[in-house]
């Protein structure tokens, strides 16, 4: 329902308070490209070794960066969308905010990638995993798919990511991006929590219906590995999988909080 039908029906006016503070949080966090120590230490971590080694890690981290930045030029495209159709003024102030951020870290990604050694191979599940955002009926599940549950499950990523490129500008992007996608996260957790108040049993259903659409590609998207990182996928596999466990967990719990019940949530066969 829009403001004017809402409007029409003489309902109350919605509280968008907790909204606009992340408004006026994410203008404080906003920073720039320039902010970035470009030139003064190396873009990815390097080593030492024979040349097949060093390429060998090249591809490793070309591979990492072309995933995130697939990912947040997906984020562009879905936080546009966001903006377009959310029909609250608080809302759509907010969404400026993280349409311009989500094109910001595609700059930074793009500007990464090519001091890297260019782009690597996409990975096919996220692409799958936005258009399912992109395709969602409602304003609601748009949210909750992207904001509540996806934006939360990337952040100890981006700490990963971080934690195994001490020293570089690869560490400090990520750092940032943890910094913002808390926002992203915590904004859309507290518009979500606007849209579902009076919200029937019907709209709270649909979102467990799309979560089930969802999480089969998400645990498909957690778990897969480009060639570059085959290498590691067998040992990394362990640590995929107990990620994977955390994130569904951590997802439960969010959906839990906003009142939605999640026993109808069916955990995507990898991990049965
Ligand atoms: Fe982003
Ligand atoms: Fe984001």
């Amino acid at each position: 329902m829009d403001v004017e039908e809402r409007v029409e029906q003489g309902a109350e006016p919605r509280d968008l308070n907790g909204v606009y503070r992340y408004y006026e949080l994410a203008k404080r966090a906003e920073w720039q490209i320039r902010d970035l120590p470009w030139g003064e230490i190396p873009p990815v971590p390097e080593y030492k070794g024979s040349p097949q080694k060093l390429a060998r890690r090249q591809d490793l981290w070309r591979s990492v960066i072309t995933q995130q930045l697939q990912a947040d030029e997906l984020a562009v495209e879905m936080a546009t969308q966001l903006f377009a159709i959310a029909p609250d003024h608080e809302a759509k102030l907010y969404y400026t905010t993280m349409v311009q951020d989500e094109s910001r870290h595609t700059e930074a990604w793009l500007k990464l990638i090519q001091e890297s050694g260019g782009m690597a191979e996409r990975d096919p599940y996220l692409d799958r995993l936005a258009q399912q955002v992109l395709d969602a009926d409602t304003l609601e599940e748009k949210v909750f798919l992207m904001q509540v549950f996806y934006e939360r499950l990337i952040i100890p990523r981006f700490r990963m990511i971080a934690r195994s490129s001490r020293g570089t500008v690869l560490e400090d992007l990520c750092n940032r991006l943890a910094i913002d996608d808390g926002i992203h996260h915590g904004a859309g957790m507290a518009y979500e929590r606007v849209l579902l108040e009076g919200a029937g049993k019907k709209v709270k259903t649909t979102l467990v219906v799309a979560a089930n659409r969802l999480l089969p590609i998400f645990a498909q998207h957690a778990l897969w590995r480009p060639k570059a990182r085959e290498f590691i996928g067998a040992l990394m596999r362990e640590t995929d999988i107990r990620m994977l466990r955390e994130d569904l967990e951590n997802g439960i719990r969010l959906a839990k909080s906003l009142g939605i019940d999640p026993s109808g949530i069916e955990l995507p066969y990898q991990l049965n």
